[in-house]
Order: structure tokens, then sequence, then C-alpha cells
């Protein structure tokens, strides 16, 4: 189609911004085909910066990119838009307590929420990249009555992605060779990935690793913690790498998942696998067309069965915090 699709990135002067910008004008979101129309979200004194990432964008001279807005109003930024990315985020800062931060990025959550179902196009898409990204998901559905509530997800493919890399490591293979890995719960370091489902070259996962103590003390710690390890090597905090999964959800999400595979993303729980309803959860996945459906029918050991309830109370206290502070209904 030579009709542009309107990509609202939220954030866009932020770190994650400078490199998802630039990814999706070269049509790594949605093809070589597709002429994309860039809507940048940034809150006024970010204004300026962005505008010289537009310049950029300018200069890139990118044969897919047909346009770029930029404001400061929802309302007028998200006028129209097929696909939003929640970048942007107010980081926890010093002295900060987790209600503080639930409170700070409600304020962003609700009033963006409210902005896309005044204003989204009909088959808006929705991507939430800023932390508490599960949370900040719920609050933003929670205020949007009129968008189907399978329109909302939060980003897991970052952990993902880092629990390819480590599982490809351990067993000397590349993350080509690697199927049904899955991330559950929040994106929080009481995530858990999961192995007992993946396949290795077409052979499961833990079976290949035999190595329960790997799991449990060295695979879980490092894909929870990676995000800290990444802060204290590089004194920022992952940027390119968010970047790069919020793609591959999004267009993964758009495209379909490959045949024989599935994929993680947090999205509203129907209850499956006794994950409270309502909840904006990690789960495996398979998608086609726009549209998920949570993979049914596996098999849950006890030691997953505890660590995915550790991380989905920790949901359903968040969701208590931000009900609570009057951010959901
Ligand atoms: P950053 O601080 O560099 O950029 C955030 C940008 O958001 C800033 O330019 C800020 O002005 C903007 N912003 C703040 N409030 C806004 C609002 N109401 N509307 C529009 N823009 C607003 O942060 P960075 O590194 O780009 O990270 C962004 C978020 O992504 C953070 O919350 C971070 O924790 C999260 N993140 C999530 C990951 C995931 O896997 N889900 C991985 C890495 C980061």
């Amino acid at each position: 189609s030579t009709t542009p699709v309107k990509v609202a990135v939220t954030g866009a002067a932020g770190n994650i911004g400078y490199s998802l910008l630039f990814r999706i004008a070269s049509g790594a979101l949605l093809g070589p085909d597709t002429p994309v129309e860039l809507r940048l979200l940034e809150i006024t004194p970010a204004l300026k910066a962005l505008e010289g990432v537009v310049m950029e964008l300018d200069d890139s001279a990118f044969p897919t990119l047909a346009g770029i807005e930029i404001g400061d109003d929802p309302n007028v930024v998200f006028d129209g838009v097929n696909v939003a990315l929640l970048v942007g985020a107010r980081p926890r800062t010093k002295g900060m307590e987790r209600g503080d931060l639930l409170e700070a990025n409600g304020a962003i959550f609700t009033v963006q929420g409210k902005a896309l179902n005044d204003h989204a196009a009909d088959d808006i898409r929705i991507t939430v990249t800023g932390n508490p990204a599960n949370t900040n998901a719920l609050i933003a559905k929670s205020n949007a009555p009129d968008i189907p509530a399978e329109r909302f997800s939060a980003l897991t493919r970052l952990d993902h992605n880092r629990a390819l890399a480590q599982l490809a490591k351990k067993t000397g293979t590349h993350v080509t060779d690697l199927k049904k890995l899955t991330i559950w719960g929040n994106h929080s370091a009481t995530q858990y990935p999961d192995i007992f489902h993946a396949e290795v070259a077409g052979k499961n996962a833990a079976e290949v690793v035999n190595d329960q103590a790997w799991i449990e003390n060295d695979f879980l710690p490092t894909v929870q913690k990676r995000g800290a390890a990444i802060i204290e090597a590089r004194g920022a905090s992952s940027a390119a790498s968010a970047a790069a999964a919020t793609i591959d959800h999004t267009r993964d999400w758009l495209k379909g998942s490959a045949e024989g595979d599935w994929l993680s993303m947090a999205v509203v729980s129907d209850g499956s696998y006794d994950v409270p309803e309502g909840l904006i959860s990690s789960f495996p996945v398979t998608t086609k067309d726009g549209n998920w459906e949570i993979v049914q029918g596996l098999e849950i050991n006890e030691f997953s069965r505890g660590k995915i309830d550790a991380s989905t109370a920790e949901l359903g206290e968040e969701r208590d915090a931000v009900k609570d502070l009057g951010l959901i209904g």
C-alpha cells in the first residue's frame, strides 16, 4: 500500500528513541515497501533536542520515511495513529519510593491512554516499553475503554532475546537454533525465563542443558539482572537492544510469528495458566495479522509454577497500588 502507516513514539528524544526512530524509518518495523509517518511525542523541555533528532532523520534520506510530526500534546500527536510505541516514562530517581514511581507514571499513562482512546485509528496496536511496562500498559488500557483490551501489550521481548543469547551460549548453538522459549510474568527481576518447553535444534532445551543448578543459579539471575549489569558496564541503561526488541515485538505482532515457534509478549490475561484475569503478564503467544493467542496446554512443572506465581503476585500488588491511587477503575 502507498498510504503511510502512522507510528507514534513517545519519549522520542530519549536514549531508546535515538536508536528506535532510525530503525523504524529505515523499514525495520513495517518492511521496505511500506511508507511510514513518524509521530513523535516528547515533554515540552525535550522538544528542542527532538528537533535535532528530526534533522538527523531528514539527513538520513530514508526511502520509507514519508513524514514526521512532533509535539508535546498526545491528543494531536496520536491523531489517526495505527501503531503506538510508548517508550517515554518517568525513571526512578534517588529516594523515590515504588508508590511515587507508579504515581508519576500513572500521570503519563492515564493521559496517553485517554488520548489514544479518543484519537488513534481503529486498527491501533500499542506496545509499552517504558517502565514499569506491564503496569503502565494496564493503566493505559484502563483509560481507553473504547480500544479492545487485546490491542495493549508490554515489552518482555528484550528479556526473551536476552534469554535466547544465554541459552545459545550455554549450548554452543546460535539463537536461530532455539525455539519456544518463554518469559512469564512481569518485566522486572521476578520475571521467569522458562526453558522447559524450549527447543535446541529440535531437542528439549532443559534436557540438552541437563543442569538444574545452572538454570537456577546462573541462567535465571543473569537474565533477570541483565539490565543492571548493562548499567554497571556501560554507565547507561540498555537502549539499542531495547529498541531492537521493541521492533521485534511489534513487527512480529503485525506480521505473525514463525510456524512451529512462539514469542513472549505481556498481554491481558484471560486466566490461562492461573495468571489472574486482567493482569498484563508475559505469556508464550503466537501471532497472526495483528492478533495474538496464548499458547495453550503446556505442562507447568512445580519449579516453573512457583516462579510464575511469584511474578504474577508482584503484578497483582502493582495493580492494587495503582487502583488505590485511583489510576485504574
Ligand atoms: P530516557 O530517559 O533516555 O528517555 C525517556 C524520554 O521520555 C525522555 O526524553 C523524556 O523526556 C521522555 N518523556 C518523559 N515523560 C514523557 C511524556 N509524558 N511524554 C512523552 N515523553 C516523555 O530513557 P530510555 O533509556 O529511552 O528508556 C525509556 C524507558 O524504557 C524507561 O522507562 C526504561 O526504564 C524503559 N526500558 C524498558 C525496557 C523493557 O525491556 N521493557 C528495556 C530498557 C528500558
